[in-house]
């Protein structure tokens, strides 16, 4: 890493000034065309430009404020003596797109790539927050290899109703239930609605933004203590002038991702993710962020890890609060200092500073949200990675939030071919279901739904909620929103669209989940699983042009991180040439 005292400021070094100082024909229309938008040299000759890479939309609740916080990065980059240039790229809106955002994650991750490499860009603000924006712009920024600083988009204020506090996502599953139970009248779930999300910003549960956004901050790359400021707090506007200030140092320093991250960052990424109780989506992406900066991590590595690292954040869905409480209790850096002697302290941040150094001021103000080490929310394994006949690659299961009576389970599976299948079927009264029935849904992976889609955490048939079940076993080759609960067995390996075992499973099979032995079994004969194997008939492809077709031919396994096969690894020399 530079050291900032001995850094060159030699403007001629910066990347933009291929495109700016030449005294050629192609470097005069730079030049004039950037006068052309009232720009003086001035304003850019020999400073670093610094992208500010948006992912605005109107049909992204979840960023409404990025317009604003964009200024305030430019105001920061002015103030340092960069130029700023704000450059939109795609936004992944998780509420409004369908089928599921996580289709497009990678299309986020090239366009980000690409749009750093082609332009004169020295440095980059990140402004993400939404799920999959994070680990898109994150992955894109990782193969650029070009100086990025990450500005998570801040979690929303609390949720209320009466006299509840409301958080996002976990409490419109648990509601919603009563309401499926009869228990909820229309008034009072319209009066739910009004208030689940009042302000801009992400999920405010320990859902999948907020857990990448403390990955983002654990892997240094970001300003410290940034993961759990509120979207619409003072100290976010701060934060956003602060980031953009930082960034313009980044590009005179030369910090690309690549001296800030390494197979210890994604080690500290890991302990993060368990500790926080944080999204299994996240598996996902650090499997994906691996592959990026150029290794293979296995899943065990999840499992490894997860039996020394303690659960100590108390928020929803596997505890008690919100972001703005973990905000208010000292932010991931005191809850990281709870855990200093798990983490790799010497790791880099964009910050110039160690992690350890980082998180040395941090302070537990309130020992409930942050727990002590003495009284952890769970002392080991958060997340358990499973294997057996049924998940041959693995699959994932978050033990911290399921009931504990289901992780030693025995039952007959009842199997949806499909999503609709299951719509269809569910609630017919019919239905051969019980509460020691294991739920099985198949066509829900990377290439069968395709893209992916957070349809893990399958309903409790209406019958059962009726007679007070909550939770039952449910496993798929899907993913789980982090805002879910519950028994929900994810991501098994390779999907049932490839003809991995989910899609021989028959209902009435027997069913065996062994959480301590890290057990998920099919106790069906070899012989009857091999007679069914050659009578399994792979199903077409959906996608035949287009953006899906490109996903369908080269979207990797939800073990491998789900990124395009052509996009593993980081080409950073790869310029484009000038001419
Ligand atoms: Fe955007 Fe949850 S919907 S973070
Ligand atoms: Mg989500």
């Amino acid at each position: 890493m530079s050291n900032p005292e001995t850094t060159s400021r030699d403007p001629s070094q910066l990347r933009s000034s291929r495109w700016f100082t030449p005294d050629d024909l192609r470097s005069f229309g730079h030049r004039s065309r950037l006068k052309g938008m009232g720009i003086d040299d001035e304003d850019f000759r020999d400073k670093p430009v610094i992208g500010i890479l948006n992912t605005w939309s109107d049909l992204n609740t979840c960023h409404s404020h990025f317009r604003e916080r964009a200024d305030e990065v430019r105001r920061g980059i002015l103030q340092a003596g960069g130029f700023p240039v704000e450059v939109p790229v795609m936004s992944l809106g998780e509420m409004l797109m369908k089928p599921t955002t996580m289709l497009y994650r990678n299309m986020l991750a090239m366009e980000t790539e690409e749009v750093l490499r082609c332009h004169p860009i020295d440095a980059a603000v990140l402004m993400g927050g939404c799920d999959k924006t994070v680990p898109g712009l994150l992955m894109g920024a990782i193969s650029a290899d070009i100086p990025v600083a990450f500005l998570p988009a801040g979690p929303m204020l609390k949720g209320r109703w009466r006299n509840e506090t409301l958080g996002s996502g976990s409490d419109a599953w648990k509601y919603w239930a009563e309401r499926c139970a009869g228990n909820l009248c229309d008034a009072a779930w319209g009066e739910i609605e009004n208030g689940i999300a009042r302000s801009a910003g992400t999920c405010m549960t320990m859902g999948t933004a907020s857990t990448m956004a403390c990955i983002a901050e654990a892997m240094g790359m970001t300003l410290p203590n940034a993961a759990s400021v509120p979207a619409v707090m003072a100290e976010h506007s701060r934060l956003a002038v602060a980031t953009g200030r930082r960034c313009v140092e980044l590009a005179w320093e030369q910090v690309t991702p690549s001296k800030v991250l390494s197979a210890k960052s994604i080690d500290n990424a890991i302990t993060t993710l368990l500790t926080i109780g944080g999204s299994t989506n996240a598996i996902v992406h650090i499997l994906a962020f691996a592959r990026r900066i150029g290794f293979q991590l296995s899943l065990d590595r999840f499992d490894e890890l997860s039996q020394q690292v303690p659960v100590l954040c108390d928020l929803r869905p596997s505890g008690r609060f919100l972001m703005e409480d973990l905000f208010n209790a000292g932010g991931l850096r005191a809850l990281l200092k709870n855990i200093d002697d798990l983490l790799h302290l010497d790791c880099p941040t964009i910050n110039g500073r160690t992690l350890g150094e980082q998180i040395e001021q941090g302070e537990v103000i309130d020992d409930e949200v942050i727990r002590p080490r003495t009284r952890p929310l769970a002392t080991t394994g958060g997340t358990c990675v499973l294997r057996g006949n049924l998940a041959p690659d693995g699959c994932v299961l978050k033990t911290v939030a399921a009931d504990p009576k289901l992780l030693h389970h025995k039952g007959p599976a009842l199997v949806f071919d499909n999503y609709p299948h299951l719509k269809k079927m569910l609630n017919d009264p019919d239905l051969p279901v019980t509460a020691d029935t294991v739920l099985i849904l198949r066509s829900a992976g990377p290439l069968g739904a395709p893209g992916f889609p957070e349809w893990g955490m399958l309903p409790i048939p209406n019958k059962l909620l009726q007679q007070g079940v909550r939770d039952m076993v449910r496993i798929s080759d899907s993913r789980m929103s982090g805002t879910s609960y519950g028994t929900c067995i994810l991501h098994v390996s390779p999907e049932s669209h490839l003809g991995g075992p989910l899609a021989l499973v028959q209902t009435g099979d027997e069913i065996e989940l062994n959480v301590t032995a890290r057990q998920l079994n099919w106790n069906v004969p070899p012989e009857e699983i091999e007679k069914r194997k050659a009578a399994w008939k792979p199903p077409a492809q959906s996608a035949v042009r287009g953006y899906q077709a490109l996903f369908g031919k080269h979207v990797t396994q939800a073990h491998e991180g789900c990124d395009f096969d052509f996009l593993e690894g980081n080409s950073p020399g790869e310029e484009p040439a000038i001419f």
